[in-house]
């Protein structure tokens, strides 16, 4: 036995999907073609996507934010585990990633249950809050320009309700944060993100050692 998170070699994580992935063909047919592109490693993984569903269906969550959408993965995993009222809104810049999304989105019979928002997330994030929707989402997921994290979590935990969850990709970036050695702009952002965090007395907190660590940020009920 062990305590500790075990770092998964290729053959254990194998053996991890073959006995937990239950990824509907849609997801499949988007991750195998996902892979094709150059940018591919942007994309969540599988076990994460099932994870985050997960806590969708846990929390009962109607109302959802995605930012950064890419090829569509995470926002098509939430799409699927809403009702049929649930709605996404996803945010990202670039036409060519989220063409895909959206042909997969249609596909998969969930593009109504997401508007797409193409343009810099921090002014959808301040739109939404301008146009009095603070405090009605029950989930966001963050997992756009690192540079930005504090700023998306920010307007993110204003848009989410108390108790709703805020869920944060790569904070672990690839083992960086814990090298003193490496020492470039995201790195450090990143490292400084999470110290804040830990101090943050605004949520319920947990880090998780899936993928490439995802943070858990529950907004405290008043
Ligand atoms: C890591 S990928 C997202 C992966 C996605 N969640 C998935 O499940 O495949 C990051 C995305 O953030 C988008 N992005 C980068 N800067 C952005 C910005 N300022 N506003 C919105 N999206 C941005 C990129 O275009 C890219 O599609």
């Amino acid at each position: 036995m062990n305590n500790k998170a075990l770092g998964l070699d290729k053959t254990l994580y194998d053996y991890l999907l073959s006995v937990s992935l239950r990824e509907p063909e849609i997801l499949t047919q988007l991750r195998q073609e996902t892979a094709q592109h150059s940018m591919a490693t942007m994309q969540i993984a599988p076990d994460q996507g099932q994870f985050l569903a997960l806590l969708v269906k846990l929390i009962a969550a109607k109302k959802t934010l995605d930012i950064g959408v890419f090829t569509g993965y995470s926002s098509l995993v939430v799409a699927l585990a809403l009702p049929a009222d649930g709605k996404v809104i996803a945010c990202d810049i670039d036409e060519e990633y989220t063409a895909i999304a959206r042909r997969y989105w249609q596909k998969a019979g969930v593009a109504d249950k997401i508007n797409l928002h193409l343009a810099p997330a921090l002014e959808t994030l301040e739109k939404l809050i301008a146009v009095g929707e603070a405090e009605t989402f029950d989930f966001a997921f963050i997992d756009a320009d690192k540079s930005n994290y504090d700023n998306y979590y920010e307007l993110a935990l204003q848009l989410v309700r108390p108790g709703g969850l805020i869920a944060i990709d790569n904070v672990l970036w690839s083992g960086r944060v814990a090298d003193p050695q490496v020492q470039d702009n995201r790195t450090n952002k990143i490292r400084a993100f999470n110290q804040k965090l830990y101090q943050d007395q605004r949520v319920t907190l947990s880090m998780l050692a899936i993928a490439d660590g995802l943070t858990l940020a529950m907004k405290i009920r008043n």
